[in-house]
């Protein structure tokens, strides 16, 4: 999609012509909001109401929050994030989790949803994954709240740390929309599996995502291992220093190209 901003249209330029076309890109911003498509629940829904009416008056009222949350200012969005009732995880959670940093950062790192710790604090990555995180920042001269922000693709806990549901990361999908069109961050860090296939719509392995450039809109995006995997599985350090290094370069790419 073109934003019709001529910086996003000169990044885009120069990023083809230093070959970092991306191979993957998100859908156009316009992407339909989540409804459930299954034929299965179609006709549920039709020999419910009696009617396909619904359905389609259904994607509608999404579509129709989705713009509404589009047109929202940060405060406002901070506030209809707290407020949040459209999925079943706005049951289970203490609090949501909003994201932390500078609203204004080159860098946007995106996790998967928050954990216990999190959902007690309101914060994102303040468990052991995120003292990971943060070391993982230091490594690059990052650090939490200085032009980075952290967020994830749900804002509420899914019970017992389990992985969002479709549903529930496309009902969440227009806040994070939100907050990239607000921070318009330089660089988005996929952190994981999760981010990675919400945020480029794509099924591909994480492995074969790594040590590429993608494109959310006209922004690049770098996929690493998420930092809880990291905690299980030691080895695979060696392979994020490698992504981190590689964000780092294509950053100092970008800061250049705009200078
Ligand atoms: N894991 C995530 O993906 N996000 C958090 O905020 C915490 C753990």
């Amino acid at each position: 999609m073109s934003t019709g901003d001529p910086r996003h249209a000169r990044r885009k330029l120069l990023l083809d012509e230093l070959g970092l076309t991306p191979l993957w890109r998100a859908r156009a911003a316009g992407r339909p909001e989540a409804v459930d498509i299954r034929p299965t629940a179609i006709e549920d829904s039709a020999v419910q109401t009696g009617s396909r009416q619904a359905d389609t008056s259904h994607v509608d009222v999404l579509k129709e929050r989705r713009a509404e949350i589009l047109r929202m200012g940060w405060e406002q969005l901070q506030a209809s994030v707290a407020g949040c009732v459209a999925c079943p995880l706005c049951e289970s959670r203490s609090r949501t989790v909003f994201g932390v940093g500078d609203p204004n950062a080159d860098w946007l790192c995106v996790g998967e949803g928050p954990g216990a710790q999190e959902d007690a604090t309101g914060e994102p990555f303040v468990g052991p994954a995120g003292h990971l995180l943060d070391n993982m920042l230091a490594a690059i001269d990052l650090k939490r709240g200085r032009n980075v922000f952290i967020t994830n693709i749900v804002k509420c806990r899914p019970p017992g740390n389990r992985e969002p549901a479709p549903d529930e990361a496309d009902r969440c999908e227009p806040y994070l929309a939100r907050q990239i069109e607000l921070i318009r961050p330089k660089l988005i860090i996929a952190l994981g599996k999760t981010a990675a296939s919400n945020l480029l719509h794509t099924n591909a392995s994480l492995s074969s995502l790594r040590g590429r450039l993608h494109q959310y809109l006209d922004i690049p995006v770098i996929v690493t291992y998420h930092p809880a995997y990291l905690l299980r599985n030691l080895p695979a350090k060696a392979m994020v220093w490698e992504d981190l290094c590689f964000a780092r370069s294509t950053m100092t790419t970008l800061l250049q190209l705009e200078n």
